[in-house]
């Protein structure tokens, strides 16, 4: 279901209405707390200030953005406990994700990890939880019937999965569906320079399931902005990997001045048109990190303009080597 006048689409086959654009939020948290070897400051250096998510978050609520994503992983609960201060009293969509561990973690954790998000949270319902990862040592069956036995007990309204191929969608639908109970989203890699899920099978399965494609590193970890280039690249490891390194670097050089001359038609950035292109995906919601009030303003900038088909068109070819 979509709600084009307010930019709402109905998350899967549930009656949660999110904004076509979300809130990515790994690196948040309290910068105290921020620990040296934690994954999100690992890639993208310190988090920032309380201040800066804060606004973050006022200048997407006012604009309509109503979805956050969060992980009981993120610097180990630290983005939660922010999510849970910041968003006290406010109408918000909030999706977590099991496990708070990579590996320290079984199927049975799940009901004691949930009451912790819960309690990071600081609610008694999570909108949509997620499974992280396809972790092998993890059973899928298993989950998904303790997941059905968290929306019976009411702590959570939906149900997601992460990283999940097709078959694994599949099977994790099959088990809800015994319960009445939509598979609501998979959240998976996709962007201009990531475009696999037209290719492996997850979009078509998505899109076959009534299931939502939560698109997570939708810029490619600003690689798409373009406000990185040879001699400027950003912080963090995330500068090390491919949307930054050697020829590769240079063909996303390419693709980002192409996305700069097509946004001057539109008076909009590269990182407008990358995001612009995923929300007219149909069944497709980005989530892009966020760092600060400036951020937000502009990726919620969006909502308020649409690609023609032509530029769609010259876009998809500029990019179809990421198709694979
Ligand atoms: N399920 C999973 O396995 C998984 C994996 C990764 C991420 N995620 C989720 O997906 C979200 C998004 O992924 P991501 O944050 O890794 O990557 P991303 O959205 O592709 O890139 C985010 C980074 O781009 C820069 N940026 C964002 N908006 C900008 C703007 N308007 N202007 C200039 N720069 C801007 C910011 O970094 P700088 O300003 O420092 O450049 C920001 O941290 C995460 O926050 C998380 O919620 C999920």
């Amino acid at each position: 279901m979509e709600d084009k006048r307010n930019n709402l689409i109905s998350l899967g086959k549930t009656n949660i209405m999110v904004s076509r654009i979300g809130i990515g939020t790994l690196t948040w948290g309290d910068p105290a707390e921020s620990r040296t070897l934690s994954s999100p400051r690992i890639a993208y250096g310190p988090a920032g200030s309380e201040k800066d998510q804060s606004e973050a978050l006022e200048v997407s609520l006012n604009a309509g953005i109503n979805f956050i994503d969060t992980a009981a992983m993120y610097g180990l609960g630290a983005s939660e406990r922010m999510i849970g201060k910041l968003t006290r009293g406010k109408n918000v969509v909030i999706a977590t994700k099991f496990p708070k561990y990579f590996f320290i973690t079984f199927t049975r954790s799940l009901p004691e990890d949930l009451r912790e998000s819960l309690a990071r949270l600081q609610r008694t319902t999570v909108d949509l939880y997620q499974v992280h990862y396809p972790f092998p040592w993890l059973s899928i069956p298993g989950m998904m019937r303790l997941m059905a036995d968290a929306v019976e007990k009411g702590k959570v309204r939906a149900v997601g999965v992460s990283n999940f191929s097709a078959r694994q969608m599949r099977m994790a639908h099959k088990i809800l569906s015994q319960y009445g109970i939509p598979l609501a989203s998979n959240q998976v890699e996709y962007s201009l320079l990531h475009r696999k899920p037209e290719t492996d099978g997850v979009l078509e399965t998505c899109r076959e399931l009534g299931v939502t494609l939560i698109a997570y590193m939708p810029l490619s970890m600003g690689a798409l902005t373009g406000k990185y280039d040879k001699k400027n690249k950003p912080e963090g490891m995330r500068k090390y990997l491919g949307f930054y390194w050697g020829k590769k670097f240079q063909k996303v050089l390419q693709l980002v001045n192409l996305l700069r001359k097509i946004g001057e038609k539109y008076s909009k950035s590269p990182g407008q048109v990358a995001l612009r292109w995923l929300i007219e995906q149909e069944g497709v919601i980005p989530i892009p990190g966020v760092r600060n009030g400036r951020q937000a303003e502009h990726n919620a900038g969006v909502l308020s303009f649409s690609l023609d088909k032509a530029d769609r068109d010259a876009i998809e070819h500029a990019s179809v080597q990421w198709r694979r």
